[in-house]
């Protein structure tokens, strides 16, 4: 197809937007920065440090996979302590890792190539993944001896670095989730020849943090970094040296002993059937968990530490609508640092005849910076709405009746009781009909509750009335297919139905894209095929291209990195293009901070700003769909994908989801794509294993953040999962599509399955479509002529193809491309 239009730029100087961007993203690593102890070295009165580990040099900077990140420039935490005029004292060792590491790396890959002629494309570039992935695990021997330690430095700071990434969990191993004994070695070293020793944990997740109990491998300080994006060195440097006081706190638990998270031992490759995930743990996830069996945390959820102190106060709570306002004032009360500060407001829901969790997280605000002695009043809304119970007896899910005892405070183990609201009677927010798929039982151990009751504190009485006229009932989505689409061929039906694939040519040429809708529609009626980008840390596209006059993509100067071994580069003359006769397109995209990292903010204001300015990136490169914000709950530290992911907690979750996807659709013209819906809480065996859930800790932990974030605002399209839910294939799943999503929160937007989650041996086609999920991605020509067979033999029920395309459409129209 030569009907293409190019919207990118073909030069490649840094824009304005860049540059606000790169802004953006630093700030966000630097709030999003959880200091979690700190003797007093912090923030570091010396401008000559030693600088040692892996991710020195080899920061990393987001995770692998499609959430892998860009970025024009990215500054190391080396570049980042220089720029800021740090001195740093230990190059020879920096330079050795680095060669080192270059050494074994290549042999590897010597290694592959003399093997290579028997793999296949693919198998290749999987193998270089896989090595990018792992490559600090590699046994590089960066070990520290007395000829890099100079005199005269009194501060050492040690970067522990991982790396994960989707297809593949972390390992429960020496450099992976343990330290490895040259890690602890080092620190140990470090420890004898410097006065402060600094350790930061640059990796997507936690890590074991035993060295922390030992005298002699306990540091002056631990910072928690995750993956922060493109200003990475920067944002660590404002951080070390005090330009800004940490203002991040945990999203989820950090354990002693990672057998401290429920079901620890069965966890993907760890269990018998790596197949069958049972979460026999119930609503009992993260911190719910840990509090119900009294399990003291390393770090608990919701914890961080600031350069200065705070004080809150509680004030009152009123009402209003369906809302509770809390207002607590907060005051700097510490005498030399500004900083900003978390407040978190937990519940206690009644258990009269159904356990409960002890406290969840029912509300936050995070204050501006305060100077010392400044103090701010804080509001924050508690939705009624988040506060159900889903009582399966009763077919609902009520806001029951008894005593809400709500606490605030600094992190999930450190609250104090403030106010008790009573609701007189229970009360019922939205009839639901009980899973039929969900019947699997666990022993969900019913906890005893432990708070002490205090009548001495205020009471507020909760009106229900504001939900008479509430009460949902199964809805429609009320879709029904128009005239275009019932006028349309059973080919451009079908063909609407299935994805216009990776390598497709879409109608906007934007190279790096994943996927795009079918341009079938687009001769007779116009309509073009809109792209959709990953990267849910920034988007995820080819810097620097060419496009042919026919349309053709190719790499500009030479093979992407993982291409060129063995015998592609016998591809080069295909694949790389001319730079003088073919156009160049130029796409530097911003790398910010992973989803965990921004969630460690609490900020939904500045999680709204990256959604803008992503939503921004996006019309100015030709992306109608983001496919992000990812809403899987971090059951366990172990998942690949949890940089990707927010928070073990669905609140704290779907209210970020919200804030990013306001940020991007509110520019109108581009969307969102929430995933992976639902439970894909493991990478290994992710596309045959069946998440096994009991269907209250479905409702109320793995659909919620979904649901909070499709309530309160309104994602373009959702990208069904991998995995299985209760032996049924996400994207076929009836109850949960066309029961949950499309009828109890009443969801018209486009559903769309995850790449080749539903091809031959895994689902069918035709029960996508007539099951509420209306797109296979990213779509070949087999899925096509098996629809048209389907729609012929009438599996393919006709209606619900056409309701599946008309969403598709009217998703189509709302892009910048049409009109
Ligand atoms: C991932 C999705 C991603 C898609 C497109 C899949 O492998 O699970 O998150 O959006 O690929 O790249």
């Amino acid at each position: 197809m030569k009907d293409f239009i190019v919207v990118s730029p073909n030069n490649d100087e840094e824009s304005q937007l860049e540059k606000e961007n790169r802004l953006l993203s630093r700030q966000v690593a630097e709030e999003g920065f959880v200091l979690l102890y700190n003797n007093g070295v912090l923030p570091l009165q010396e401008r000559t440090v030693a600088l040692f580990g892996t991710g020195a040099r080899m920061t990393v900077f987001g995770g692998t996979g499609s959430g892998e990140t860009k970025g024009r420039q990215k500054v190391t935490i080396e570049q980042g302590l220089k720029n800021a005029g740090v001195k740093i004292e230990s190059s020879l060792w920096i330079d050795e890792f680095d060669e080192k590491y270059k050494r074994k790396r290549k042999a590897w890959k010597d290694d592959v190539e003399e093997h290579i002629r028997g793999y296949h494309l693919w198998n290749v570039m999987d193998m270089f993944r896989e090595i990018d992935k792992h490559h600090f695990v590699f046994p590089v021997g960066d070990e520290i001896c007395e000829k890099h330690v100079k005199e005269e430095c009194d501060v050492a700071i040690y970067i522990v670095a991982r790396q994960a990434g989707e297809g593949g969990d972390r390992k429960l191993e020496e450099g992976d989730y343990f330290l490895s004994r040259t890690e602890v070695d080092s620190i140990s070293f470090l420890k004898k020849h410097y006065k402060k020793v600094v350790v930061l944990i640059n990796s997507g997740g936690s890590v074991d943090c035993s060295f922390m109990d030992r005298e002699e491998t306990k540091p002056d300080a631990l910072l928690y970094i995750g993956q922060p994006g493109e200003e990475a060195g920067n944002a660590v440097a404002d951080i070390l040296l005090g330009n800004e006081s940490p203002s991040g706190r945990l999203t989820a638990t950090w354990a002693k002993d990672y057998y401290d998270f429920p079901g620890a031992d069965e966890y993907g490759f760890l269990g018998e059937n790596s197949k069958e995930a049972n979460f026999k743990e119930g609503i009992y996830v993260g911190y719910r968990w840990f509090h119900a069996n009294h399990i003291e945390p390393r770090f608990a959820f919701g914890y961080g530490m600031s350069y200065t102190t705070f004080e809150h106060c509680y004030l009152d709570v009123k009402q209003k609508g369906t809302k509770l306002v809390f207002r607590i004032c907060v005051k700097n009360t510490g005498a030399v640092y500004s900083g900003k500060d978390v407040v978190e407001i937990y519940v206690r829901k009644p258990s009269a005849d159904i356990y409960q969790v002890m406290k969840e997280l029912a509300g936050y605000g995070k204050t501006k910076k305060l100077n010392p002695g400044e103090e701010e009043i804080l509001e924050i809304e508690v939705s009624l709405k988040d506060l159900v119970t889903y009582q399966a007896d009763m077919h609902g899910e009520y806001l029951l009746s008894g005593e809400y005892v709500f606490f605030e405070g600094t992190s999930a183990d450190n609250l104090n009781a403030i106010t008790i609201a009573v609701v007189q009677q229970a009360c019922l927010l939205k009839k639901v009909e009980p899973l039929n798929s969900c019947k699997v039982k666990f022993d969900e151990k019913i906890f005893e509750n432990s708070f002490i009751e205090n009548r001495e504190l205020p009471l507020l009485e909760i009106d229900t009335s504001v939900f008479d006229s509430y009460i949902s009932e199964h809805q429609s989505e009320g879709v029904i297919p128009s005239n275009r689409v019932l006028n349309l061929t059973d080919e451009e039906l079908c063909t609407m139905l299935v994805g216009g694939s990776v390598v497709s040519y879409g109608y906007v040429r934007t190279p790096g894209t994943v996927g795009r809708t079918s341009n079938i529609l687009w001769k007779k009626h116009k309509l073009p095929s809109i792209n959709m980008a990953d990267g849910p840390a920034g988007l995820n596209l080819t810097p620097q291209s060419l496009i042919t006059k026919g349309g053709m993509e190719k790499s500009y100067l030479h093979l992407p990195e993982n291409w060129s071994y063995g015998f592609l580069p016998k591809m080069e003359w295909i694949a790389v293009g001319n730079p003088k006769r073919d156009r160049m397109i130029c796409q530097f995209t911003t790398a910010f901070p992973s989803t965990t990292v921004r969630t460690q903010t609490w900020n939904r204001e500045l999680i709204y700003k990256v959604g803008d300015a992503v939503g921004r990136e996006m019309k100015k490169y030709g992306i109608t769909l983001w496919l992000a914000p990812a809403i899987n709950i971090q059951k366990n530290p172990l998942c690949g994908r949890n940089f990707e992911y927010a928070s073990e907690d669905p609140l704290l979750s779907g209210y970020m989801a919200a804030s990013i996807i306001d940020g991007v659709q509110h520019l109108g013209g581009v969307g969102v794509t929430i995933k992976h819906f639902c439970a894909n809480n493991q990478e290994t065996e992710r596309e045959y294993m069946s998440s096994n859930i009991g269907e209250r800790a479905l409702r109320e932990i793995y659909l919620k953040g979904f649901e909070i974030a499709i309530r309160e605002s309104n994602p373009w399209s959702l990208m069904t999962s991998y995995n299985k839910l209760n032996g049924t294939y996400t994207a076929n799943h009836n109850e949960l599509l066309m029961n949950v999503l499309r009828k109890e929160w009443g969801y018209s937007g486009v559903v769309m399955t995850d790449w080749g989650a539903i091809t031959k041996g895994k689902g069918d086609y035709y029960q996508c479509a007539n099951n509420g999920n209306d797109l296979i991605m990213p779509g070949d020509g087999s899925a096509v002529k098996q629809l048209l067979n389907d729609l012929k033999t009438g599996r393919l029920n006709r209606k619900a193809a056409q309701i599946s395309v008309e969403r598709i459409l009217r998703l189509v129209m709302k892009s910048d491309y049409v009109g």
